[in-house]
């Protein structure tokens, strides 16, 4: 750690009625262990929250506000707290007292043997307070569905959570998409070498003003979810490859060539179009090895699924009359699942 001082973030919209009072709980907790500096990052709230922390930061040096101009989204102030906080820990909470400031020191601490330690509602031990069914629904659903679609995220219980610690000189920021809420969850995706730990703890009901978590928020989750999802780029490159795969075989059945030779030269062309569009899109983060390495790893580990698609269309064509491009389809099918896990295991691993 090249230096230890803590800088906490604080983002805040309409915390009026709570800011002071944690600014205060949370220098109780700081002011004997460590040398700190608190970030408020304020988007202009109409209830003029800001002018709360420009008072407090007159009389005292540790707090500042960074006052922004509109609402820019939690994600967005989240990362200007973090590009101005002087200390290399970095601890963000929310400013409505969900994050209980007395487990701040125990982020820190893990940091000594870990380069992020992210507050958990859903480790063992952790719970949440409060959350009405609906709301409980929509946040397991996200976490579940994140951990499906984007599996950099499944090194934590709780992805989508607002209160973590890390090392500011450990994590690229530079990389981080600023939109939405997720900036956990994006932070985890772009750096897949951090050290993880969860720390348990209670997810307490907010203590005055309202959630600015909308529908409109969890919409664009979704759709970041979706855009980040290397399952869902490769089905998209996987579809285009059956296309490419079936139309060449199209083309040369149509020549008149025999059909096992026609599906041989059809799949080979689907491997290195599949692998060209994996390479320079589902896996471009991922190149810790050399294209000739790549190219021929992908071969090796598609050949099994090669094989199959082979041996169904075969099969199908031989014994049950089946049209070739119907076998070869089928075939196809049975190769998809075993290719991409070989793919994400064996040629993009890092
Ligand atoms: N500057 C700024 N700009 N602050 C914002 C904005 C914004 O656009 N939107 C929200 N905030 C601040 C709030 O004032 C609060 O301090 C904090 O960000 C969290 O907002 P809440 O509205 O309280 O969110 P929540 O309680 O529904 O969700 C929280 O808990 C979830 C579960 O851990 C957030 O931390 C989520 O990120 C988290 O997933
Ligand atoms: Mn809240």
């Amino acid at each position: 750690m090249s230096n230890g001082k803590v800088s906490i973030i604080i983002p805040t919209y309409n915390e009026a009625e709570n800011i002071g009072g944690l600014i205060n709980k949370v220098e109780n907790i700081l002011k004997n262990y460590y040398d700190y500096e608190i970030l408020v990052v304020d988007d202009n709230s109409p209830d003029k929250t800001y002018e709360i922390v420009d008072r407090i930061s007159k009389n005292n040096p540790h707090i500042k506000l960074i006052l922004r101009k509109e609402k820019k989204g939690l994600s967005s102030a989240i990362i200007d707290g973090v590009k101005r906080a002087s200390g290399n820990i970095i601890v963000v909470m929310d400013a409505d007292f969900q994050h209980p400031p007395e487990i701040i020191p125990k982020l820190i601490e893990s940091l000594k043997n870990y380069d992020i330690a992210i507050a958990s509602r859903y480790k063992k031990g952790g719970k949440i307070e409060g959350f009405s069914f609906y709301r409980k629904i929509v946040s397991k659903g996200a976490t579940l569905l994140a951990k499906i679609l984007v599996p950099e995220v499944n090194r934590t219980s709780d992805p989508m959570s607002g209160f973590f610690a890390f090392k500011k000189d450990a994590v690229n920021l530079n990389k981080l998409n600023t939109i939405g809420y997720k900036i956990l969850f994006e932070i985890l995706y772009k750096n897949p070498n951090l050290r993880v730990i969860d720390i348990p703890y209670t997810f307490k009901n907010r203590n005055k003003g309202k959630s600015k978590l909308g529908m409109k928020e969890i919409f664009e989750f979704l759709i970041h979810a979706i855009i980040n999802s290397r399952i869902i780029k490769f089905a998209v490159v996987g579809a285009m490859g059956t296309i490419v795969n079936l139309g060449v075989m199209y083309l040369l059945l149509n020549k008149g060539m025999f059909y096992d030779y026609a599906s041989a030269i059809a799949i080979e062309t689907s491997i290195l179009f599949n692998f060209i569009f994996n390479d320079k899109w589902t896996f471009k983060d991922r190149k810790g090895r050399s294209l000739i390495s790549r190219v021929l790893r992908y071969n090796l580990m598609v050949g099994p699924s090669g094989v199959t698609i082979f041996f169904v269309m075969e099969l199908l064509t031989k014994l049950l009359k089946i049209y070739p491009l119907i076998g070869q389809f089928i075939g196809i099918i049975f190769g998809f699942i075993v290719n991409f896990i070989l793919s994400y295991t064996k040629v993009w691993n890092i």
